[in-house]
């Protein structure tokens, strides 16, 4: 029998080291043929060929080169873009991972053309539909076939919202699967010594949500807070190209310029930029991927942010929601603290495996219904 064409969707920074140890797993199947699909959501260099490179994943297969625009624009383009590819030559199942527009476009397109679709990471909540992630992440999971949750508040969400529990299969965090394969590459690096820092002695700083960048009455404040925090903890500050043109067009480069203790940078590859949390004394940050990395290293996490669809972090692991008035408050404690945490359960490196063998499941029972229906 062929093999089955299983596309995997990456668009963003985030998805790529969702989809890489997927790809990796299902690469080793004879049963599947991966198919990579990049939407083209994100294109810098340092948002997108890096990760690729950093993460072993070849060129992809398929690039719709959809680029950036307004909510309607981007997921429109990823729609009509891949509407074609589904077309032209149909997957046999269609993988989608986390909650960026890309995620919600493909699996609409891949949808009304009745394609069988896995949502990996399903089932995260902030409850703040104010967030774009949050429409994407529920329009995604009502739809798709499949729902692979990353923790027990996934399977929750997805239950309290009428989501048959057959549809739902709890495989653990994929993301740690990613640490665990670079591993040891990103304990070869020494990033803090580009920057002449210590062990424990810097924080980084990774800032790129809308509430938090989009508005000068919000970022001024924000910036001045951080060069406060600075001049006691030197800070490692990656910039994502939404907060660095927010800045500029704001004009509050000043701010930061004249803080020698905050070191800002381009944003980093995945191995560079784990490598340099590894060994930080704590994180400051408003992504969502960065709260999950923290807690399985043990890295206190100070989020600037007033919800978290990733609750585990703050209950099992090491991150901590603040507002800005608590920084300085948050940044001493967790100075005093240290390490803290456990891993919640199934972020074991396992979970592409557990990805695997559940998509050859669905795939050999829709075999077995075909089948019966032939007679
Ligand atoms: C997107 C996701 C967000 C995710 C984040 C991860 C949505 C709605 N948002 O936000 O969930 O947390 O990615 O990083 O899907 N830009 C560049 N170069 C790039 C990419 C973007 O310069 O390679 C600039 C463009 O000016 C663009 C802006 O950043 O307009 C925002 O990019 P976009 O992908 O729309 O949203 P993000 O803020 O990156
Ligand atoms: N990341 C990186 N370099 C950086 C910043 C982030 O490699 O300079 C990685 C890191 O692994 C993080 C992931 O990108 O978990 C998620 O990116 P982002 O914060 O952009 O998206 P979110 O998780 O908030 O959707």
């Amino acid at each position: 029998m062929r093999p089955a064409e299983v596309h995997l969707i990456a668009a963003a920074r985030p998805n790529f080291m969702k989809v890489a140890p997927a790809y990796h797993a299902l690469r080793r199947q004879s049963w599947c043929r991966p198919v990579l699909v990049h939407t083209g959501q994100h294109y810098d260099e340092q948002m997108s060929a890096a990760f690729l490179r950093d993460l072993e994943l070849p060129q992809p297969d398929i690039h719709l080169g959809v680029g950036s625009g307004s909510h309607a624009e981007q997921t429109a383009k990823v729609m009509v873009a891949y509407e074609k590819v589904c077309l032209e030559r149909p997957p046999t199942w269609v993988i989608v991972v986390g909650d960026v527009n890309s995620t919600m476009a493909c699996t609409l397109a891949a949808k009304k053309l009745c394609l069988p679709v896995a949502h990996l990471e399903a089932g995260l909540r902030s409850r703040d539909r104010t967030m774009p992630e949050e429409i994407n992440g529920i329009v995604t999971d009502a739809i798709s076939d499949l729902l692979w949750t990353p923790s027990p508040d996934g399977d929750a969400n997805l239950l309290a919202e009428g989501v048959p529990a057959a549809r739902i299969e709890r495989i653990g965090n994929i993301m740690i699967d990613s640490y665990k394969l670079m591993r040891p590459r990103i304990e070869a690096t020494r990033t803090r010594e580009r920057f002449a820092l210590a062990a424990r002695g810097y924080a980084v700083v990774t800032l790129h949500r809308p509430a938090n960048v989009d508005q000068p009455g919000t970022l001024k404040p924000l910036l001045h807070a951080l060069a406060t925090v600075a001049s006691c903890l030197p800070l490692v500050f990656p910039m994502h190209p939404r907060t660095r043109s927010r800045i500029k067009e704001f004009g509050l480069e000043g701010i930061l310029a004249a803080t020698p203790t905050i070191h800002l940078c381009e944003p980093l590859g995945y191995v560079d930029f784990m490598g340099l949390v590894r060994e930080a004394g704590m994180v400051l940050t408003d992504s969502g991927g960065v709260q999950e990395e923290t807690t399985y290293l043990g890295i206190p996490c100070l989020t600037l942010r007033d919800t978290t669809e990733r609750p585990v972090t703050v209950s099992e692991g090491s991150n901590r929601l603040i507002k800005l008035h608590e920084l300085r408050e948050a940044v001493a404690a967790a100075q005093a603290a240290g390490p803290r945490g456990r891993k919640p359960d199934l972020w074991d490196g396992r979970t592409a495996e557990r990805l695997s063998a559940s998509l050859r499941r669905h795939l050999e029972a829709a075999r077995a219904d075909r089948r019966a229906v032939a007679g």
